[in-house]
């Protein structure tokens, strides 16, 4: 398994051209199903969850064609309605072959899903809403099966706003006969993009990007082309390593809109945040104050930057709140971070973090992505040298990390040969709890 090698206590500089968005681009890839033609989605970001997925697809007997960041896919070859649950349950977004195999073809069988150990993550809205719109839906060995001889629209009021309950109900809805009215929905942006693509296959959605969204459905939709958004989750992370080594990193293909959240927050820490057309530049060449977080649904602190915030803020001047309320447990990073000297103790949902002037390099394992892009942050602000193994959890969602990081002058290597990683020096250093 591949570790990462860095040598931290570069700042970074320069330029980063940040990569489609994973999380839009895991649910266009199975929304382009729907159709009865070929679509070609653009912007993809060269990550192993959309290697998967294109798997997937491939396994359905749908020829797919992946060449750089463009994905051609026709829907027309589908043989099989069960994918292989090896691939299914080596991410979450599988689940949307649910919403998608049901509109299209009235029957869906797909293994629970996987994904990032963050706590529970039941389905139970996803099915509320298959239900709702006429679909027997039952749960067997692991196994989820659906069937409707037909979906007719209704009216789902989700009990909590689930980006992967939206998204799958707008899938379904697309095929429903006459009208849905999703509400408490999602508000997160790749809804917004995924709904766009639908748009330009023929399905007619308002709302999206708002808690109320209505779906006329259609009974066809025709393949189109489609560049994904940037990933905001990819850009924070590039944001908060900038801060964290008291950098200077100017982000390329993003939209700031996106990022205000992020960018309000590390502002309040005492970064500058400059907005130029598709581009942010992020400079902090001083320790960031300590400030508190929550993390919220979308237009809130995304949950997903939480684990890579952890780390500016271990750096702060002063003490931290951080408080994660969209997953139980997301705070499995914390336990590595103290081995770096990090002075976090949770308490319940709330992480409080006691600034320290420098973190130490040592070896860490990722259990998540984003966990994994937290260690990598830490690893680069720290003196000394890092070894981080889980990669393989990173490269599900970054794109080429450590050429990218390379680029704005880390010193970080990948290491697919174990003998070869050298042992981080060792120091001494207290660590608190
Ligand atoms: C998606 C993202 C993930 C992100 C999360 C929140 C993808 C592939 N993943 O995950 O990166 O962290 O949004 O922004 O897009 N819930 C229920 N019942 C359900 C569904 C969800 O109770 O049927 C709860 C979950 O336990 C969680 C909260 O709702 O506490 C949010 O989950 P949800 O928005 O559904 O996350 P995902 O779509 O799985």
């Amino acid at each position: 398994m591949p570790k990462f090698y860095i040598e931290g206590g570069v700042p970074l500089e320069g330029r980063v051209r940040i990569s489609g968005r994973k999380n839009s681009a895991l649910a266009v890839i199975p929304a382009s199903l729907l159709a009865d033609s070929p679509s070609v989605l653009e912007n993809l970001p060269a990550i192993e969850d959309v290697r998967t997925y294109a798997r997937i697809l491939q396994a359905l007997g749908v020829r797919v064609k992946l060449e750089g960041d463009r994905l051609s896919i026709d829907p027309t070859t589908l043989t099989t309605f069960r994918a292989p649950d090896n691939l299914v349950k080596r991410m979450r977004a599988s689940y949307y072959l649910l919403g998608v195999m049901l509109a299209k073809y009235g029957y869906a069988e797909v293994a629970l899903p996987g994904g990032c150990d963050i706590g529970q993550r039941p389905i139970d809205q996803h099915l509320k809403g298959f239900r709702a719109l006429g679909a027997d839906v039952v749960v067997e060995y692991g196994v989820v099966k659906a069937r409707a001889d037909r979906l007719v629209g209704a009216t789902i009021y989700l009990d909590v706003a689930s980006v992967g309950a939206t998204i799958n109900i707008m899938l379904a809805a697309s095929m429903a006969e006459g009208l849905t009215v999703i509400e408490n929905a999602a508000k997160e942006s790749h809804i917004v993009d995924l709904a766009n693509y639908l748009n330009a296959m023929g399905v007619r959605i308002v709302g999206a990007g708002t808690d109320v969204i209505k779906i006329h459905g259609t009974d066809r939709l025709t393949g189109c082309s489609h560049a994904v958004i940037p990933d905001e989750i990819e850009a924070a992370t590039y944001m908060m390593a900038a801060v964290a080594t008291r950098g200077s990193v100017k982000l390329e293909n993003v939209v700031p809109k996106h990022l205000d959240p992020i960018a309000a927050k590390l502002r309040e820490a005492g970064a500058e945040v400059v907005e130029d057309g598709d581009t942010l530049t992020v400079t902090c060449r001083q320790r960031p104050r300590a400030v508190n977080v929550k993390t919220l649904p979308y237009p809130g602190f995304p949950t997903d930057a939480q684990q890579p915030m952890t780390v500016v803020l271990a750096l702060a001047d002063g003490t931290s709140m951080l408080t994660e309320t969209v997953w139980e447990s997301r705070f499995k990073h914390v336990d590595e971070l103290l081995r770096m000297g990090c002075r976090i103790r949770v308490e319940g949902r709330t992480a409080i973090i006691e600034g320290v002037e420098r973190l130490y390099g040592a070896h860490v394992r990722a259990t998540d992505l984003r966990a994994g892009a937290a260690l990598v942050v830490a690893a680069l602000a720290a003196e000394g040298t890092s070894v981080i193994s889980g990669v393989e959890h990173i490269d599900r969602g970054y794109e080429k990390m450590e050429t990218k990081l390379r680029g704005l002058g880390a010193r970080i290597e990948r290491v697919e040969d174990e003998d070869r990683v050298p042992a981080p020096e060792p120091r001494l250093r207290s660590v608190g709890r």
